[in-house]
């Protein structure tokens, strides 16, 4: 272990915490967050993201986690993992990045490193590292401290790809052969498969166009999914034959919701008319995605006025509601905002998904397992969680009538 290198990673969210737990293998690494709930349930060893297990939030090497920003001054390499969300009018907030640099500039230091990890439009790394750290340290960048930009690619969910496996990028614009050395020794740590990029706008635009490109291919799917719907075609047919072809590419339609996919591609358009530089197609997929939630929500409305003509009392299942599959986040979720719309219209509506967390599943009323499947008319599947399939079976044995919308199973 080099014992001269200290890192501090600065926010310990979906992104955060992995890079923290890599680190701490290695370093006396400092893991500091804002929010005391986070931290505390962290101390105890568990990350209520589901994301790392328990036994990987051992700390070693004295590392610590914390929110207490004093910590801090003992470190020369931090990695800034906070959120980049999108404020009123679509317009990028920066915000959360802005503090956590004016923070790293109250104790940085010659020869400190700063890399940042969260999604940005191109030019935002630099832009805050002359700006911010230059003006409140006195030092200057790449004479006296360097500045990198490390794109995040981990998919909450997935159990394949994790940051330690993962092609990651690396950007660095310094002529020092030392400084170079010692930014790619400490990502080496996170993943042995570093992708070196000489331009850090470079790697900005990297980032955001890949989800831009997810998004898009995802909203083309839903154009087609409603078109065959209308047109009375078996969508899942119509899929099946199509990729049937070496080249077509394999997205499925959906709710696409979360912080990422409905955010970055704003923060690129948020740019380009900075710049007045026209982009015809990186918004397109946007409102198509964005009119899902209500052309779903209008579907199982549909489907429950038919049933509540046979049977009034009409009880309705939405099988999973946080933004995507496997993951317990329900922020931004487009299943959640439908059962909260449908659970307004009908006194019958209940919800049930065994992943997201205790205190969410309290507030908005979500069961955490179902006893009897057949108090249920309908059963709506919204999310593909793991064990969704055992409800799935449950309902055929019990003949309840399923609403499959993107034909899951
Ligand atoms: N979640 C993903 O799938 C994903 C994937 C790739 C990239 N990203 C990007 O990575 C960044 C972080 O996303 P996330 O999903 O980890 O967010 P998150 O909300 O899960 O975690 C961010 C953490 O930062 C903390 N924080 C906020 N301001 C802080 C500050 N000033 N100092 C210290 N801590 C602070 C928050 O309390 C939170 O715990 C975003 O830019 C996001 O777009 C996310």
């Amino acid at each position: 272990m080099d014992k001269t290198i200290l890192p501090c990673v600065i926010g310990l969210g979906y992104v955060g915490l992995p890079v923290f737990t890599r680190l701490n293998k290695v370093y006396k690494t400092v893991g500091y967050d804002v929010n005391a709930e986070r931290i505390t349930s962290l101390k105890k060893k568990i990350d209520l993201n589901n994301e790392i297990k328990k036994k990987d939030l051992k700390l070693a090497n004295k590392s610590v986690i914390t929110k207490n920003k004093s910590h801090l001054k003992s470190c020369n390499f931090y990695i800034v993992t906070v959120p980049t969300p999108l404020i009123n009018k679509k317009i990028p907030d920066l915000r959360f990045l802005q503090n956590a640099i004016k923070l790293i500039s109250k104790f940085l230091n010659k020869d400190d490193f700063i890399v940042i990890e969260s999604t940005v439009y191109p030019g935002v790394t630099k832009l805050y590292a002359k700006q911010i750290l230059e003006r409140n340290s006195g030092l200057k960048l790449n004479k006296d401290f360097f500045i990198g930009y490390s794109p995040e690619r981990i998919n909450p969910g997935d159990k394949r790809h994790k940051v330690q496996n993962i092609k990651k990028i690396l950007a660095i614009e310094t002529n020092s052969k030392k400084a170079f050395k010692r930014f790619t020794n400490v990502y080496s740590k996170i993943t042995k498969k570093i992708i070196i990029s000489n331009s850090i706008e470079d790697a900005e635009t990297a980032k955001v166009i890949e989800n831009i490109q997810r998004d898009l291919n995802i909203a083309l799917m839903n154009d087609i999914f409603l078109f065959s719907n209308k047109m009375g075609l078996n969508f899942k047919n119509v899929v099946r034959l199509a990729r049937s072809k070496w080249n077509f590419l394999k997205f499925n339609p959906g709710l696409v919701g979360g912080h990422c996919l409905p955010v970055d591609p704003y923060y690129l358009s948020h740019l380009a008319k900075k710049k007045k530089i026209k982009l015809e197609t990186v918004l397109a997929g946007r409102s198509v995605n964005e009119k899902m939630k209500k052309v779903i929500y209008e579907m199982i409305v549909k489907k429950i006025s038919y049933i509540r003509k046979l049977k009034k009392n009409c009880k309705t299942l939405i099988v999973g509601v946080t933004y995507k599959d496997n993951v317990p986040d329900l922020r931004n979720s487009y299943p959640l905002s439908i059962y909260l719309k449908l659970k307004k219209r009908f006194s019958k509506v209940f919800a049930y998904d065994y992943i997201c967390a205790t205190k969410d599943q309290k507030r908005f009323n979500i069961l955490n397992k179902v006893n009897s499947i057949n108090k249920f008319d309908l059963i709506v599947f919204l999310v593909k969680h793991n064990k969704n399939l055992q409800i799935l079976k449950l309902a055929k044995k019990n003949n309840v009538k399923v609403l499959d919308p993107f034909n899951f199973y």
